[in-house]
C-alpha cells in the first residue's frame, strides 16, 4: 500500500497525531514537509523521519497568517518540486466555556487555526495539484461536532465546518484526480487526552482514571483510539487503493460515533 515517492505536507507535525502521520507517510516512501509553529518539536520529527530513511524539511508556519502559508508552499516547491499530498492536521482545542461566556477573540482564534488554516493551505496547493493533475488532501476533523459536546462549540463548529469544506472542495477538483477526504478521530491515546482527563477530573471532583474509563465506555470497543490507527487510515487515503474515495468523512473512534 505504498504511496510511491511523493512530497507530502503535514501541518502540525511537530508532535502528536501530525508527527505520527508524517512518520507513517515517510515509511511509505514519501518526502515530508513539516509545517508547524514549534522549531524544537519539528527537529525531533525530522530526526524520526531521517531514521526511516526519508528526506524532510521543517518550515516554521503560522496557519493564522496567509503570508506564512504562502512562504511554506514556496519552500516546499523549491525543495521537492511538487506537492502531492496535503494533510491539514494542525488544530487547537479552543475554549471550554458555555456559549455566552466565549470571548469573540477565542472563537475567532479557534476558527482561524482549525478551519481557515486548512482553507489557506488548500487554496495555495490546489494550483500545483491541478497542474500535476494529481493530489491527495486529508483534513483532520473530529467526531466532536458530529457528536454534541457541550462547552466546546468553537471546536465543534470548526471541525464540522471542515467536513462541509471537504465535500465542497472534493466536488470542485475530482476531475483533476485530486481526492479530498476528512478523518474524524475519537479520543486518541497520548499526553493531550491525559491532560483533558485531568482537567475534567478536577472540575468533577473525581480522579482522571474514572474519567478515562467513562470516556472509553462511550465507545463500542471500550478503548481509546491509537495514534497509529489514525495515521494508517490517513496513509490509506493517500494510497492508490483508495483512488475512488473522495468527499468522505471517515470516523476512527473505536465505535464512539457510527454516523
Ligand atoms: N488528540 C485527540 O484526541 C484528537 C481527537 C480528534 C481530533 N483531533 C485533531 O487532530 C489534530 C492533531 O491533534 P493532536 O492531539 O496531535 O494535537 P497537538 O496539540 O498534540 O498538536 C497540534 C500541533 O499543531 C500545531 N499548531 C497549533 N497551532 C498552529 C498554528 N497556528 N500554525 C501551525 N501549527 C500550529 C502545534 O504546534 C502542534 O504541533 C487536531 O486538528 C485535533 O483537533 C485530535
Amino acid at each position: 500500500m505504498d504511496c510511491e515517492q511523493k512530497a507530502a505536507i503535514v501541518t502540525g507535525a511537530g508532535r502528536g497525531l501530525g508527527r505520527e502521520i508524517a512518520i507513517e507517510l515517510a515509511k511509505r516512501g514519501n518526502n515530508i514537509v513539516i509545517a508547524d509553529l514549534n522549531p524544537e518539536e519539528m527537529s525531533e520529527t525530522q530526526e524520526m523521519i531521517s531514521d526511516v530513511g526519508q528526506s524532510s524539511i521543517a518550515v516554521q508556519t503560522d496557519l493564522r497568517d496567509p503570508t506564512s502559508v504562502t512562504e511554506t508552499i514556496d519552500e516546499a516547491l523549491d525543495e521537492f518540486g511538487s506537492i502531492d499530498i496535503l494533510i491539514n492536521n494542525a488544530g487547537i482545542a479552543g475554549p471550554n466555556l458555555p456559549c455566552e461566556e466565549i470571548p469573540i477573540e477565542e472563537w475567532e482564534e479557534t476558527i482561524a487555526v482549525n478551519l481557515r488554516g486548512a482553507f489557506l493551505m488548500t487554496r495555495e496547493v490546489l494550483p500545483t495539484m491541478k497542474d500535476q493533475r494529481f493530489g491527495r488532501i486529508v483534513n483532520i476533523s473530529s467526531v466532536t461536532g458530529k457528536r454534541p459536546v457541550s462547552q466546546r462549540s468553537p471546536y465543534a463548529a470548526s471541525k464540522l465546518g471542515l467536513v462541509g469544506f471537504t465535500r465542497s472542495i472534493a466536488s470542485e477538483v475530482g476531475e483533476y484526480d485530486i481526492n479530498v477526504n476528512a478523518v474524524c478521530p475519537g479520543s486518541v491515546e497520548g499526553p493531550r487526552i491525559e491532560r483533558v482527563f485531568e482537567r475534567y477530573a478536577e472540575a468533577r471532583g473525581t480522579d482522571s482514571e474514572t474519567v478515562k474509563q467513562g470516556e472509553m465506555e462511550k465507545s463500542a470497543r471500550v478503548e481509546l483510539v491509537k495514534p497509529t490507527s489514525v495515521a494508517t487510515l490517513v496513509a490509506f487515503l493517500c494510497s492508490p487503493e483508495s483512488e475512488q474515495m473522495t468527499g468522505q468523512d471517515l470516523n476512527i473512534s473505536a465505535g464512539k460515533v457510527m454516523y
